[in-house]
């Protein structure tokens, strides 16, 4: 009999060892956003087997794109899905239109087995200043609608809509010097509070977006280090509370805020923090390893922040480099990806924050298209329609490694054209007529990038019907070309 007990005992003591380490593994997990504006696909499933490779366990999508969901089905990996801000209109009105969005998009995957959806983002940042109040009354109508469809569908205990918001609804140096004088921003201040009285009531998170690298970005005599997690010589001082990074004093910041509204508990997600590594002075693969690694560590370490301990829930920006978003806000824009377009990994990242040096796994098995790159034919000698060749395949591709203090930005003027030219010659999936510019352009197969400046061969778009046959024709013209050679050669 005893002995029996001694074996449940021990029992007992695996089991629950072993729910531990499933609570602590649980807990210790960074979040990845999932952007998808970008000229070329990777293939969703080589993408979500990436995820599983790398232990990524969290995913914020700004959509919900079929073929990512359909690649997601069978993972345990926790998702927010989106509904872009130009919908908000309409299920704002509309509450069938909410019922079919969330029928399609979170119902038609969540079964045992189906996807782990848990929340559904109800815009983004819809309260941005720069949008002038444009999604300002229909954003909290549209997240109503949303969780009562959710709820219809018998998933409220399960699925929260939240809203993700950027943190300039609140963090105003000039209202909120130091975090403990945290407020909502004056003329939105009633909406958010109602927003936020609703999420609470509902047991659903409060979303923010937090970019130090925006802070120094936007301000010249911004202290560098700052922006980062190792310390600075100009720590700020709140009272008894010591700031040491800026992380910390704009999620305070919010707390506070939050605080005065009456919601000291609220749950807190950081929906996107990162840094680029491209397109700016500051944007570069040493401050972005040392900014993310520093932010992992940290937001999983419990230490938490002064004003609220434990882990920090964030999900990184992001995990792919997208190439086609808009660069109004900067050229660091089509840069924010811990992965390059292709899957490849920029650096050593420790995404459970120990700081050794643990690689990510790149996306295996990825299809590129003919090592050839188009560049100025270094026998050009009329220069006349340069400029404005150049002007065209930088507004349609993607120049942004060209300018001041990017990776690209000490070419010579032959190089920039190059470089200019052989963006457009990929983006368009290496059409041969998209590398002529009047004949200042020549196809090569030698790659013109040295140790900064990549000159990227494009992927093979993921599905796409015109490329496959494009690549059957490629076969079939190189076979002429090499018969035609074969007969020149036999003459
Ligand atoms: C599902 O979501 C996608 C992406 O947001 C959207 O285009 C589509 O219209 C949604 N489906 C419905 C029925 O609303
Ligand atoms: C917001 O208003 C400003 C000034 O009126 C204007 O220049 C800008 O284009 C507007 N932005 C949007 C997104 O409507
Ligand atoms: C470009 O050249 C300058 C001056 O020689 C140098 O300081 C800088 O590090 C170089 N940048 C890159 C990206 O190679
Ligand atoms: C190359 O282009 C970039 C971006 O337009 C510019 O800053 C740089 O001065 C150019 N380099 C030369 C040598 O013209």
């Amino acid at each position: 009999m005893i002995l029996v007990r001694m074996l449940d005992y021990g029992h007992f003591l695996v089991v629950f060892l072993v729910l531990t380490m499933l609570v602590v593994s649980k807990g210790t997990s960074v979040g990845v956003n999932w952007g998808t504006v970008t000229s070329h696909h990777l293939p969703p499933e080589k993408v979500v087997e990436m995820l599983k490779e790398n232990g990524i366990k969290k995913l914020k999508l700004f959509e919900a794109d079929e073929k990512i969901l359909g690649a997601l089905i069978g993972t345990d990996i926790e998702v927010m899905v989106a509904i872009p801000n130009y919908m908000l209109q309409q299920i704002s009105q509309d509450s069938g239109a909410a019922e079919s969005w969330v029928y399609a998009n979170v119902t038609g995957y969540h079964y045992p087995g189906g996807v782990n959806i848990k929340y559904v983002a109800v815009g983004n940042e819809p309260f941005l200043q720069t949008y002038n109040d444009t999604y300002l009354h229909i954003t909290l109508p549209a997240l109503k609608n949303i969780q009562q469809a959710i709820n219809k569908a018998g998933l409220g205990s399960k699925v929260k809509a939240t809203v993700p918001f950027n943190a300039d609804i609140y963090n105003s140096p000039v209202s909120n010097p130091v975090p403990s004088a945290g407020e909502f921003r004056a003329d939105i201040r009633d909406l958010t509070i109602e927003v936020i009285q609703f999420l609470h009531s509902n047991d659903a998170p409060f979303t923010v977006n937090i970019y130090p690298f925006l802070s120094l970005y936007g301000n010249s005599f911004f202290p560098l280090d700052f922006a980062f997690f190792d310390g600075t010589n100009k720590p700020v001082r709140d009272g008894n509370m010591v700031y040491n990074n800026v992380f910390d004093a704009n999620f305070d910041t919010l707390i506070w805020a939050l605080d005065r509204a009456g919601y000291p508990d609220m749950h807190i997600i950081v929906g996107e923090v990162g840094w680029p590594t491209d397109g700016d002075k500051n944007a570069n693969i040493r401050n972005a390893k040392r900014f993310n690694q520093g932010l992992l560590r940290h937001a999983l370490s419990g230490s938490g922040t002064p004003a609220r301990k434990g882990e920090i829930d964030i999900y990184l920006f992001s995990l792919l480099d997208e190439n086609a978003k808009s660069i109004a806000p900067g050229n660091f824009e089509r840069h924010w990806g811990i992965f390059e377009y292709d899957g490849k990994p920029k650096y050593e990242l420790d995404l459970l924050g120990f700081m050794e040096n643990r690689g990510l796994v790149p996306v295996e098995g990825v299809t590129y298209m003919l090592r050839r790159w188009c560049v100025l034919n270094p026998h050009a000698d009329d220069f006349e329609e340069l400029p404005d060749s150049l002007d065209y395949a930088c507004t349609l591709s993607d120049c942004t490694a060209l300018g001041y203090g990017s990776s690209c930005n000490n070419l010579s003027i032959q190089g920039n054209a190059s470089y200019a030219f052989n963006m457009y010659y990929q983006i368009n999936s290496q059409k041969p007529w998209n590398c002529d510019f009047s004949g200042l352009a020549l196809i090569t197969d030698k790659d013109p990038s040295d140790d900064n400046c990549q000159f990227p061969v494009m992927i093979v778009n993921d599905a796409s019907p015109v490329l496959l046959h494009r690549g059957v024709l490629d076969v079939f013209l190189r076979f002429i070309g090499q018969y035609l050679v074969f007969v020149l050669v036999l003459i």
